[in-house]
């Protein structure tokens, strides 16, 4: 009998969320085979490692062997240094216990079962199979990969791979399509790495939702990743993202103190990056906590497909009432709750309390999308929604922000 297994990689605590997410998605979508995790503990805390172990089947330490990319070539190629440890996927090739392995990104969420990847065709020694990456489809994306465990492969991939030249893009997936070729590349439908499709440069939107139901895996690339945002209620990305939020918030959001732990996770490298988050008029401040406003010009692009939509104006403004002189100072804290307040109750049919219990609904309930149908993220339903959410949600966050 065949010793299959899923992989993914973490480096750091950045990742957390996604490989908790991760595994716990592929056990509830009954996986037959074994969750691994390529792990560098030194990075974590213990605590953190007992909750991957709580999931993950085996843990393989890497804490000796984590192989890095020459740093100065990731940044000018991608301008992300964080990846360049992603060289360490290398290691894969040294498990030979495992006959085949299904490597994930911990950025990854599968929507069905992935069993079929190992049953429904054998690699050769020497061969690799993954989807065409979006922004160049003659490549491969290396966020999904089936790999045949080689002690030859390993050795060989080791040795490539001490030859800055021999990545284009710095990185490991810039490393894996120069070694493995057009040849030995062993082509997955994009269904099983699809990457997202909301950027004005290109939709597509219409094959978005026209194969939705066929779609294997979502992969969230690029620098800002769903968990990075502490809430999603002004995410431009909030569409793709939503089916990320869906199932974390079902594993674990009941659990108040490990889903704070893990949202309030530090960044890692990634959160030196420049990202400038788009800005809608009803975004209120304290919802994402940021305590300087990141610019637009500070954004650098990774991929082509990351460029950032010109600025548009938005498409709803909330005109704040001036409280009465005297009783609010206009700007303070009671001045925008008031105001929040006002401009929530003004939508109709809703009474904010501030002495509403918060619930334990999990959040996803209040983001106001509609999986099936029309998936246009929708501000008016979105909004109507975000009403239901006891004041106390909105004052308790703000509180935080002012705490910095
Ligand atoms: N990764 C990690 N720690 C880091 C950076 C990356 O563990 O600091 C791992 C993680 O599994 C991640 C993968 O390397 O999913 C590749 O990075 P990422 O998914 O961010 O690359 P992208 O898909 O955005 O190009
Ligand atoms: C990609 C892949 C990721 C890889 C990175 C760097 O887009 O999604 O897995 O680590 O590029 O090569
Ligand atoms: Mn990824």
């Amino acid at each position: 009998m065949s010793n299959f297994a899923y992989a993914t990689l973490l480096t750091g605590e950045s990742y957390l969320p996604g490989v908790l997410t991760l595994g716990q998605k592929l056990k509830e979508l009954g996986t037959k085979h074994k969750l691994i995790v390529l792990l560098d503990s030194s990075s974590i805390s213990e605590e953190n490692k007992e909750v991957i172990q709580s999931i993950y089947d085996e843990i393989i330490p890497i804490d000796e062997e984590v192989i890095s990319a020459p740093l100065e070539k990731v940044q000018e190629k991608l301008d992300r240094s964080e990846l360049s440890i992603t060289f360490s996927k290398i290691l894969l090739w040294n498990l030979t216990q495992f006959d085949e392995l299904v490597y994930l990104d911990a950025d990854v969420l599968p929507l069905q079962n992935l069993d079929e990847l190992f049953e429904s065709f054998e690699l050769k020694s020497g061969e690799i199979a993954a989807s065409p990456d979006s922004g160049w489809p003659d490549i491969f994306n290396s966020g999904v990969l089936k790999i045949k465990p080689s002690t030859e492969t390993f050795e060989k991939l080791i040795e490539f791979s001490s030859q800055p030249e021999n990545t284009f893009d710095g990185a490991d997936q810039g490393l894996l399509n120069e070694f493995f070729g057009g040849n030995n590349w062993v082509r997955l439908p994009y269904l099983f790495n699809v990457t997202p499709n909301y950027r004005q440069d290109y939709q597509y939107l219409p094959a978005f939702h026209r194969f939705f139901n066929q779609i294997r895996i979502l992969h969230y690339i690029g620098a800002v990743k769903p968990w990075h945002y502490g809430d999603i209620l002004s995410s431009d990305l909030a569409n793709f993202h939503q089916y990320w939020w869906d199932d974390f918030n079902r594993f674990f959001g009941e659990d108040a103190h490990l889903k704070y732990k893990l949202l309030n996770l530090p960044r890692g490298e990634a959160s030196n990056l420049k990202f400038g988050k788009q800005k809608n008029a009803w975004d209120v401040d304290f919802v994402t906590g940021g305590s300087s406003e990141p610019t637009r010009e500070s954004h650098s692009p990774v991929f082509p497909w990351e460029h950032r939509e010109e600025k548009r104006e938005a498409t709803r403004v909330f005109h704040p009432t001036t409280p009465p002189s005297g009783e609010v100072e206009e700007g303070s804290s009671e001045a925008v709750e008031e105001d929040l307040k006002k401009n929530i109750e003004a939508l109709g049919d809703v009474k904010v309390s501030k002495d509403t219990e918060k619930k334990s609904e999990p959040l996803s309930k209040n983001y106001g999308f509609e999986k099936e149908g029309d998936k246009n993220f929708n501000p008016e339903k979105s909004l109507a929604e975000v009403a239901k959410l006891p004041f106390k949600f909105f004052s308790k966050a703000r509180g935080k922000k002012e705490e910095k």
